[in-house]
């Protein structure tokens, strides 16, 4: 099955990836994860996006869209897929259709996380992010044992750099200009599903789950 997880920064899509690729045995195809690894990297195209990123503007079509074309055509791919952070508007909506088209694939369902703008400014705010594994805290609802430190690797957590304010802001606006026209391309072909994303990650989880079935 292959799913894509529509929805504002915050709004959990990458932490229901995580669990429903360890619950399913799909991968997570994070365009966000992969354009973070290329910085770390310092890989031109980790170059190119990082300015871009710390702005909260969208990197070029044409980066990730290569980058998930590539990531598809791994063997652990063949069962289905998680997309997370992708596709990200009108554009790259149609270039997953035609990528998968081509491989006698398609998009089987889209699920959008609904939840408020302010809701998200609070999480992003306080979210931590372990700087090694990836793992996703936040410094008031989902606290580590130990202040600043990974409970799953014990690597130090960092604070995004798209977490600041005024990024969390413009990342809100480009969301809602160019990534929500995405959600009328799946209604239209009747693939789209929403969860209340306000709730509780649990809670979150057995709506995704039932948006699957
Ligand atoms: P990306 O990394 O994709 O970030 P995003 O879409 O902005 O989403 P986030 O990772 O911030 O949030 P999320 O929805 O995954 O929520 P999370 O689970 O982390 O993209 C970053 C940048 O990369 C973009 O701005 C752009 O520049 C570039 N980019 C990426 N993809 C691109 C593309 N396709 N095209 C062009 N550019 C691209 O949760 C957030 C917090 O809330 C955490 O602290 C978590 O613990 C907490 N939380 C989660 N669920 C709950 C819950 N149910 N209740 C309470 N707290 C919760």
């Amino acid at each position: 099955m292959i799913v894509v997880l529509l929805g504002p920064p915050g709004s959990g899509k990458g932490t229901q990836a995580k669990r429903l690729s360890s619950e399913r045995h799909w991968p997570q195809l994070s365009t966000g994860d992969m354009l973070r690894t290329a910085i770390s990297k310092g890989t031109q195209v980790g170059l190119e996006a990082k300015a871009l990123m710390d702005k909260g503007s969208l990197v070029p079509d044409s980066v990730v869209v290569r980058l998930i074309a590539e990531r598809t055509e791994d063997a652990d791919c063949k069962a289905g897929f998680v997309l997370d952070g992708f596709p990200r508007n009108a554009a790259q909506a149609e270039a997953l259709d035609l990528m998968l088209s081509r491989m006698n694939r398609k998009v089987d369902r889209a699920v959008l996380f609904e939840i408020s703008d302010q809701e998200l400014v609070i999480r992003l705010s306080g979210r931590r992010t372990c700087i090694k594994c990836g793992a996703m805290f936040h410094l008031d609802h989902a606290q580590p044992k130990n202040p600043g430190i990974c409970d799953a690797c014990g690597s130090a957590l960092i604070q995004r750099d798209d977490d600041h304010p005024d990024v969390i802001k413009k990342r809100l606006e480009v969301y809602h200009q160019q990534t929500e026209p995405v959600v009328g391309f799946y209604a239209r072909q009747e693939k789209l599903k929403t969860v209340d994303a306000r709730r509780k990650s649990s809670e979150v989880s057995a709506e995704l789950h039932k948006a699957l079935s």
